[in-house]
């Protein structure tokens, strides 16, 4: 175990209870300074160390830490967050970062966090919001051997798998704004943003960018939103636990990713389609070709939206934004 692994659980089994220095260093077996030095750098990781000269150390309260030393420990997903996993106080974007080592090779499962991002991407050239200890910004490698065409499939089972996690985990009504948005009571609650690179063979690798509201107050969000927002807090009245929230999001979306490798995608359809808030709308629908106008009938078994115009033909779109 790395020093300041060391330190830190220490300092967790003493549950809020003082612990002396000289302790510390003759438990550990280091010197005072370089005790010090861990904490200084528990400190800068975010944790609320108190320090007093005549008692020692205390950990001041249940850190809620993106970190791999919180995450970890309780994480049942194998691979997704096992094998790489980065973490950042302060990041310009995680899909960037994502992308970025992706180029390098970094493998499937690849997980960069944030605890705050300065230049949060969404889609169509929009920002996303992402201050500080409040909400989830994440992004994960995939390097699925599919054919370019399920590629929404992806889409699909990842916004299956946030609006599980809210639900199962904190019994939020979560539903699916197709393709990409999640809701609550039409206030967005998170978003999705993949980012598919491609080769000669198909998908070289894709990194999926998931955004979510977890402790924002409803007053902080920036007005100019296209659809109101809202966090887990706002609608649970209460401080929910990101880390919590983080371990249930990669043990849903490991399992379902695994599940379309492996040809079950239908349990995850039938899900998604359950999920759904647009399936039976009146819509406006902006496309890459242009506006589209209709109601929305299914999705199909790859993922795309069914969209019946008003002379009855029934268009299969793969990507665009809803306007109900
Ligand atoms: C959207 O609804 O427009 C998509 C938002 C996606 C935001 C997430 S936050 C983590 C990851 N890093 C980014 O820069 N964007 C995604």
């Amino acid at each position: 175990m790395a020093m300041r692994e060391a330190v830190l659980q220490a300092l967790k089994e003493k549950n809020g209870e003082w612990l002396s220095g000289e302790m510390l260093s003759e438990s550990l077996k280091v010197s005072r300074t370089t005790v010090w030095n861990q904490i200084k750098a528990l400190l800068a990781e975010g944790y609320e160390v108190e320090s007093s000269p005549r008692k020692g150390y205390r950990l001041s309260s249940p850190p809620d830490i993106l970190s791999p030393a919180e995450v970890c420990p309780g994480l049942t997903a194998e691979v997704f967050g096992r094998k790489e996993y980065l973490y950042y106080q302060e990041i310009d974007s995680t899909n960037s970062q994502a992308k970025a080592l992706a180029s390098k090779g970094y493998p499937e499962g690849t997980l960069v966090v944030a605890d705050m991002q300065t230049a949060g991407r969404g889609r169509r050239g929009r920002s996303w919001y992402s201050p500080g200890s409040q909400g989830i910004y994440m992004s994960i490698i995939l390097r699925p051997v599919l054919p370019l065409k399920e590629i929404s499939r992806i889409s699909l089972l990842v916004a299956v798998a946030v609006a599980e996690t809210l639900a199962e985990e904190l019994n939020l009504p979560a539903c699916i704004k197709w393709p990409n948005d999640i809701l609550i009571d039409n206030k967005k609650i998170a978003g999705i943003l993949s980012e598919v690179v491609t080769d000669m063979d198909g998908i070289e690798y894709i990194v999926v960018g998931i955004g979510l509201n977890i402790n924002n107050q409803p007053q902080d969000f920036p007005s100019d939103f296209r659809t109101p927002a809202t966090s887990a807090m706002a609608e649970d009245r209460c401080l929910v636990s990101r880390v919590k929230v983080l371990q249930g999001l990669l043990a849903r979306l490991e399992s379902h990713y695994l599940d379309l490798l492996a040809g079950r995608f239908a349990g995850t359809l039938e899900k998604g389609k359950s999920l759904s808030v647009v399936i039976g709308q009146e819509l406006k629908l902006d496309t890459i070709n242009g506006v589209l106008q209709g109601q929305a009938v299914d999705i199909d078994d790859h993922g795309f939206l069914l969209l019946r115009d008003q002379s009855g033909i029934i268009h299969t779109i793969m990507s665009g934004e809803i306007t109900i």
